[in-house]
């Protein structure tokens, strides 16, 4: 089919950029040493879990157990979910996952082990990495004590093992942290066998900061806006793009795309890095200025060349990961050319 058929508002995904970044980034691991463990919240789709494995990832990390869940019944077999577990029912369906998957879960409070405990308990143990907080002002413990505190606690609990440590984003002070921790570990006996850091941004700079073993990145395998204010990509490494309509001008300076909030998310850009909802390759001046659910409201009063009623015009989205999670499907394409659509099969599971 012709990707100009398509309907709108959809999402578009160029595989052809998507294994270069894939690839880019498991050599920048295979350099470092460091293992790769993508985060698939980005993409939610099993056949690019598997992609990413194929090319060398050690396994995937998950944010949610409904999307480990998804993964497990596509065949993937190492799984860390990389955000505290809490509760009976979440018990035990970690432990369903525990029979058939290898399972870490990271955390940062004694609820949450007593959780992932039960479910080790019934399931088959779960290694835990302890969370620390490296200024992101999330989960995560905030003093070496805390760490210490639960790693022990990790250590003398059933059904878990004590697999290491956990940090989002890596910055330089998970390094300062890291000298401080590392040496009190290893004096107790606690050596972490894992060092888990994450965040595309700083991604290639992770070697220089901390002493990491693994990365979790999710955002690498598409970019969007955000990972190229960030320095990470271009524009040309951006493989997901909504493609929309211009509905209506109102005004000569006012395009209205079929495309709103229910599309792009509302996730601003980071202050000082640029304004608007999206970036248009073929109206760099445009800017997505408001969104109502359904509508798109483009000022173009810094275009010269200006969009028709009819034109399609194709969006990198602020941050691409909760756009994903807002579709059932999008296009594939290969050079530009449709291939078929994909299932955003995790898509939407927040549970
Ligand atoms: C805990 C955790 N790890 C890893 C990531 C991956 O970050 P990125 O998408 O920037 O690669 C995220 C992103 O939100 C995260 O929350």
């Amino acid at each position: 089919m012709d990707l100009a058929l398509l309907e709108t508002p959809v999402p578009v995904v160029e595989l052809d950029i998507v294994e270069r970044n894939l690839r880019r980034m498991q050599d920048y691991c295979d350099r470092a040493g460091i293992a790769l463990r993508p985060h698939i919240k980005t993409h939610k789709i099993p056949s690019l879990a598997h992609r990413q494995i194929e090319l060398g990832a050690r396994g995937i990390t998950c944010q949610k157990l409904g999307e480990a869940e998804v993964m497990a019944d596509a065949g993937i077999d190492d799984i860390l979910i990389s955000y505290p577990i809490v509760g009976q029912g979440k018990a035990l369906r970690l432990a369903a996952l525990a029979r058939r998957a290898t399972m870490r879960v990271s955390l940062d409070n004694p609820v949450a082990l007593a959780t992932v405990s039960e479910a080790g308990r019934i399931g088959g143990e779960i290694g835990v990495l302890v969370e620390f907080d490296s200024g992101n002002g999330r989960t995560g413990v905030t003093s070496v004590e805390e760490v210490l505190t639960l790693a022990r606690a990790a250590r003398d609990t059933d059904g878990v093992r004590f697999d290491g440590l956990m940090n989002y984003p890596v910055n330089a002070r998970t390094g300062e942290i890291l000298r401080e921790l590392l040496p009190r570990l290893e004096a107790e006996g606690l050596k972490p066998a894992i060092i888990s850091g994450g965040g595309t941004p700083q991604a290639f700079r992770t070697h220089e900061m901390a002493p990491v073993t693994e990365l979790r990145v999710g955002t690498y395998i598409y970019n969007d806006r955000m990972t190229v204010a960030a320095g990470h990509a271009s524009w040309e490494d951006c493989a997901y793009t909504v493609h929309v309509t211009v509905i209506s001008r109102p005004r000569p300076e006012l395009a209205i795309v079929d495309a709103g909030s229910k599309v792009f998310s509302s996730d601003p850009m980071p202050a000082g890095t640029g304004e608007g909802h999206g970036y248009f390759p073929a109206y760099p001046q445009a800017k997505l200025a408001k969104m109502s659910e359904e509508h798109g409201m483009v000022d173009l009063s810094a275009c010269g060349e200006r969009p028709q009623i009819g034109e399609r015009l194709r969006v990198i989205p602020n941050h691409v990961c909760p756009v994903s999670n807002l579709h059932d499907r999008l296009a594939f394409t290969k050079g530009g050319v449709f291939q078929g659509f994909g299932a955003i099969a995790a898509r939407g599971r927040s549970q």
